[in-house]
């Protein structure tokens, strides 16, 4: 009777124990997860420089990246219509960043729309998160 409660409580423990593993597995992104996802869709090496310039510079309308997370983008930004802070982007100065793929998602494209009016290509992001994984304490 005893050993056999054990046994069912060790199966739970496994079970859970492989749930949470599973769980960690799907949410394990961070910055260089996203560079290479990048830099694989593009078929292309990225490169900081060009992420620097990208993330610095207007393209045909009235922001840049950097309007809003600064350049470089290591401390508090400021929203450019709405004057909110928004947290430095560069994750060694940010654990936060680029952890979670659906918020990762919707800010690239929001903003690139913002910034660019389209989207942005697979090599523009793969830059620009070579840019922010070089910026260092
Ligand atoms: C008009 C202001 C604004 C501009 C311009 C802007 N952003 Fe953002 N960005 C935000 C805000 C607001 C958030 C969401 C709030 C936050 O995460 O702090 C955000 C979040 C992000 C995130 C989410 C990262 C994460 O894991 O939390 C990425 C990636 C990003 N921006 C990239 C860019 C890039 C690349 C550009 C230039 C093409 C850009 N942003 C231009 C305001 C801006």
């Amino acid at each position: 009777m005893k050993s056999t409660k054990v046994r069912m409580l060790t199966k739970q423990t496994i079970l859970f124990m492989a749930l949470g593993f599973a769980t960690q597995l799907s949410w394990a992104i961070d910055a260089q997860g996203f560079q290479k996802q990048y830099s694989d869709e593009a078929k292309q090496t990225a490169s900081i420089a060009r992420g620097e310039k990208f993330f610095t510079s207007k393209h045909g309308k009235e922001w840049s990246c950097a309007t809003c997370h600064n350049a470089p983008p290591t401390s508090d930004g400021k929203h450019a219509s709405t004057d909110k802070t928004i947290a430095p982007l560069a994750p060694a100065f940010n654990a936060k960043r680029f952890t979670d793929e659906a918020k990762v998602n919707k800010w690239f494209k929001r903003n690139c729309n913002d910034v660019l009016a389209r989207e942005c290509t697979a090599i523009e992001k793969a830059d620009v998160m070579a840019y922010l994984i070089n910026l260092k304490k």
